[in-house]
This record gives C-alpha cells, sequence and structure tokens, in this order.
C-alpha cells in the first residue's frame, strides 16, 4: 500500500527542455499572470523545476542531462483535473440513449438508475477489474497532459467497497504516471438497502466509513444538493471527516440554490464544485473563506443544461479551476483540452483565464503549492504542444494538440 501523498508511479527523472517558444509558466515574476516567456529553457533535477529562463542564458553545467527538443513548440504546465470519478465499472449508455430521447438525469437516479447503477457494477467487479479499467482512462488522461487528479470513492456505499476503491486509487497512483489525490465521497448518495432510512445511512458514513477510509483519503466530499445531501447532512459528515483529519471540499448547488455553498464557505472548503446554482451571497461568502470554485463544462455539455457562468465567480472574487467531473453518468469526459476549450468557447473565459484555470487554480483546488506552474521548486510536469501558443487549445478544439507529456522530470511514452 502506497500513502495518499505518493509522488507517482515513475521515478524522478533530470531533464532539459531546450528551444521552448512559448512557455507558459504561471509565475507573474515573468509579467502577466501566465509569466510567458519566449525562447525559453527549463531544467527539471530530481523531478524538480530547477531554472526557467531563456535558451540562450541555459546555464553551461547542464550539457550531460537528457534533453527534450521542444523544437519552437508552446510549453505549459501539466493540468490539473481537481474533480474525478474515474474509478468505476461498468458505464451508463443506456441511460445516455434514455436521456437523448427526452428523460432527465434527475429521473433516472429517482428510478432507480443513475449512480446507483453505477454502484451496482461496482460492488461486483474486483480489485483487478476497476484497476484495469481506470488504468485505461488515465492512459487517456495522461496522454492529453493531466499530470495530477483528483478521484473520488463515492460508488460503494457500503464500508468494504469504499475501501476497495480508495484502495485501487492508491494501487493507481503507484503504478500510474499521473499523481492521484483520493477523496472519500461515502456521501454521495443513499444506498437502496438505506432508502427508509437516511439518518440510518448518515451515521453509517460518520461511524464506520470514515474510520476505514480516511487513512485512505486526503479529502471528504458530500454530494449536497436537492435530491442528494441536506446542508444539516453534509456539515454532520464534514465536521466528523475533520475529526479524521480529512479536509472538506462540496459537490455544492449543481442541480438547485440549496445552501450547499454557503456551508462550503462555513466550514472553509478546499474546493466547491459545479455552483451552477449558487447564490450571490454564498459566492461572495466563498470568496471571503478563499474557497475555490471548480466549474465543470463536461457536464453541461453531456447533460444539455445550461453552462455555468465564471463570471458570476469573478465578480464575487471566487478564483475558478476547471475540472473534467469524469464519471459514467453526468459527464463521460476526460481530457482537459476538451475542457479548456469548453470554458472558452461555451462559458466565455478568456483563454488564459481557462488555462489558469486549468492549471495553477486545479492545483490551488487540491491544496497543493508545488505545481500548476514552472518556477524553481515545482514539479517538473509539463506539456508540449504541437501549437505556437497555447491559445491553440480552443482555437483548433478537435486537434489533439499535446505532443508530448512530462511528469517529474520524464517524457511519457
Ligand atoms: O459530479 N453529482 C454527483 N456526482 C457526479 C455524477 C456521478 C454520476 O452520475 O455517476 C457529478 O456530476
Ligand atoms: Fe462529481
Amino acid at each position: 500500500m502506497t500513502t495518499a501523498n505518493n509522488v507517482s508511479g515513475l521515478p524522478p527523472g533530470d531533464l532539459v527542455v531546450r528551444n521552448i517558444g512559448q512557455l507558459v509558466t504561471n509565475d507573474p515574476s515573468h509579467g502577466g499572470e501566465l509569466g510567458v516567456l519566449w525562447n525559453a529553457a527549463i531544467v527539471i533535477l530530481g523531478g524538480t523545476v530547477d531554472w526557467v529562463g531563456l535558451d540562450r542564458e541555459l546555464p553551461a553545467d547542464v550539457g550531460d542531462l537528457p534533453e527534450l527538443d521542444a523544437a519552437g513548440r508552446c510549453v505549459v504546465p501539466g493540468f490539473v483535473d481537481a474533480h474525478t470519478h474515474v474509478v468505476f465499472a461498468g458505464d451508463r449508455v443506456d441511460e445516455f440513449s434514455q436521456r437523448l430521447r427526452g428523460a432527465t438525469y434527475e429521473e433516472i437516479h429517482e428510478s432507480g438508475g443513475g449512480i446507483l447503477s453505477t454502484v451496482a457494477a461496482t460492488r461486483r467487479a474486483d480489485v483487478d477489474e476497476l484497476v484495469a479499467a481506470a488504468r485505461r482512462r488515465l492512459d487517456v488522461m495522461a496522454g492529453q497532459g493531466t499530470t495530477t487528479a483528483e478521484v473520488k470513492s463515492g460508488y460503494g456505499l457500503d464500508v468494504a467497497t469504499e475501501v476497495k476503491m480508495l484502495d485501487v486509487v492508491a494501487m493507481l497512483d503507484a503504478t500510474s504516471p499521473v499523481d492521484l489525490i483520493p477523496t472519500f465521497l461515502g456521501a454521495h448518495t443513499v444506498p437502496p438497502e438505506y432508502a427508509d432510512d437516511r439518518a440510518g445511512y448518515v451515521r453509517l458514513v460518520i461511524d464506520e466509513m470514515l474510520p476505514a477510509c480516511a487513512p485512505l483519503a486526503r479529502f471528504c466530499d458530500v454530494f449536497c444538493d436537492a435530491g442528494a445531501f441536506s446542508v444539516d447532512e453534509a456539515r454532520a459528515v464534514l465536521g466528523a471527516a475533520a475529526t479524521h483529519g480529512l479536509r472538506p471540499r462540496l459537490h455544492a448547488d449543481q442541480l438547485a440554490a440549496t445552501g450547499a455553498a454557503g456551508l462550503a464557505a462555513e466550514v472553509g472548503a478546499v474546493s466547491a464544485d459545479h455552483l451552477d446554482h449558487a447564490t450571490a451571497a454564498d459566492l461572495e461568502a466563498l470568496a471571503a473563506a478563499g474557497t475555490i470554485g471548480v466549474l465543470l463544462p463536461g457536464v453541461s455539455l453531456s447533460l444539455q443544461l445550461p453552462f455555468p457562468d465564471p463570471s458570476r465567480l469573478a465578480s464575487a472574487g471566487v478564483a475558478v479551476a476547471l475540472a473534467t467531473d469524469a464519471n459514467p453518468g453526468s459527464s463521460y469526459v476526460l481530457t482537459m483540452p476538451f475542457v479548456i476549450a469548453l470554458a472558452v468557447l461555451e462559458m466565455g473565459m478568456t483563454p488564459s483565464d481557462a488555462l489558469i484555470a486549468a492549471t495553477r487554480s486545479g492545483a490551488r483546488a487540491l491544496g497543493l503549492d508545488d505545481r500548476g506552474f514552472l518556477a524553481p521548486g515545482a514539479r517538473g510536469d509539463l506539456v508540449v504542444l504541437d501549437a505556437d501558443t497555447h491559445v491553440a487549445l480552443s482555437y483548433r478544439p478537435d486537434t489533439p494538440l499535446v505532443a508530448e507529456v512530462v511528469k517529474g522530470g520524464r517524457p511519457l511514452a
């Protein structure tokens, strides 16, 4: 068993990246929020960025290190996907077809499908099946530049399966190139065996699941929304989680304004996610609490709902992160370039703001201050784009533009 803080499945490497055309550092000391340098180079030692600057000023003593020639292309920090449910069994393509014929996500959920059909499949699946299925998804994500991803439990909803899911996350963290940050989401929905006893299920989460799962997780999340858990139930779960050392984050106000975003502010959540229906007052409270707002355009696209409005968050002073919400129901979307393109083309974000949201703010939404930017001391996680500038990510939304991914100083094959 590895720890929740494991670096990655790869040993850290040394690397010099030369001949970078546009280098996005996200280090404002180079000017602007993106800290762009042109004709640049980066030195990574032992998996950590050691030097960033102009190629012509590259220190002479790096001559023996392995070299990657960016050939004038654009380099950006590795993407940080701060909200995924990427460990699951089966799929929900039948429900997708039902939705295309007019059924809503909520109707399917209320008739016992939705999250619960993935719970049934995930309970049946053994560890090897779950690892293999998630590994295929992680390989797609890594291939399109995701170098860190959060992964939630929440398709178990019993002690043994919640532990199984978090064990799978730890196994994948140890063997996949993507750093995985585990989140316990026992309060995702009420399982069928507790359909007539919600209070009993919340007690099970608090009294039995949390003690068993907390050693395997870093965060605790609750689906706090209409038809899911109430603000009072979520407050109880997050309060108990804090006593086990888990920091709070919340699925908040996706379906209706229930006060979930206000609760996220009250408990000092690291992130509040979705926020489609959050009130202006709750957004201001989030800004005051320093909580990051995570927006998930893949959900809007997949459920054919209006896209979230980042300008509401920005005008309240809430920093915005973007994530995939990769899951088999509401957003079977795996890659961050696609999310960036949606944010720019459908949500009115600028390409620069979308890139920051997919890198530095994603890292902040996971409480990580060592990545999402490229400066000495940061993780050596970067992406070479087959493009002159990062704007191509939304200008050319259907072309896979990720040419090379470097994780901890090691180019991925
Ligand atoms: O973030 N909202 C709840 N959870 C997921 C959906 C999970 C599912 O449908 O399986 C979400 O949208
Ligand atoms: Fe989610």
